[in-house]
């Protein structure tokens, strides 16, 4: 799939067969993340693969929106390094980078995937540090579900151009886009 067109038809899928995802498929989307711009490029993440169907099934204990989970054959936590990046901002930005890079290749590969939010919310980050027994210096910032869709979802068109100036905060004087 091109690259703007996954860009403009990824959506959060959370429903899916109960196919299992290869070890190939996994590895194209670790090197998506891994690609992903950071701050130095300092590239402070680990990617933690959850694939255990009793950790999957634990989740939504402390994450009241991550019910598709018990469906999900495979999850992937995107944690910043607090060694490797201090500042806990670019931490959150890289990792963000990383995240979406993950959203885009799961939907070039045919898979279906949605973004689950742990960083800032401490119970969830908690949570996760717990389950997946992760050392002190690790902050999960997302955990990304992953499966094959069982739902179909069509492209929403979000190009608004009222968000957008020429040159000085105001000025419209933009073209439509088709
Ligand atoms: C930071 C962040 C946190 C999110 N957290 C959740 C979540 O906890 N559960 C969930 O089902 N979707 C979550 N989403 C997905 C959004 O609900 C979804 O991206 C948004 O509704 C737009 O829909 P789309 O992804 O299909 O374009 C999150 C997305 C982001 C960027």
């Amino acid at each position: 799939m091109e690259a703007l067109e996954a860009i403009l038809s990824r959506r959060s899928i959370r429903r899916y067969t109960d196919q299992k995802i290869s070890d190939e498929l996994i590895q194209k989307m670790l090197q998506a993340a891994m690609s992903a711009p950071s701050a130095h490029n300092y590239q402070p993440w680990h990617f933690i693969l959850i694939d255990d169907r009793k950790l999957l099934d634990q989740v939504p204990q402390f994450h009241p929106y991550a019910k598709m989970l018990k469906q999900a054959p495979l999850a992937i936590a995107v944690c910043g390094d607090l060694t490797l990046e201090k500042n806990i901002d670019y931490i959150i930005e890289d990792c963000s980078a990383a995240s979406q890079n993950i959203l885009l290749a799961a939907h070039a590969l045919g898979l279906g995937a949605v973004w689950l939010g742990i960083h800032p919310r401490k119970e969830r980050v908690d949570g996760l540090k717990k389950l997946l027994k992760t050392e002190e210096h690790i902050l999960p910032v997302s955990l990304i579900s992953i499966g094959y869709p069982a739902e179909q979802k069509s492209a929403e068109g979000r190009y608004n151009p009222d968000r957008v100036c020429l040159n000085v905060w105001g000025h419209k004087n933009l073209k439509k886009a088709n």
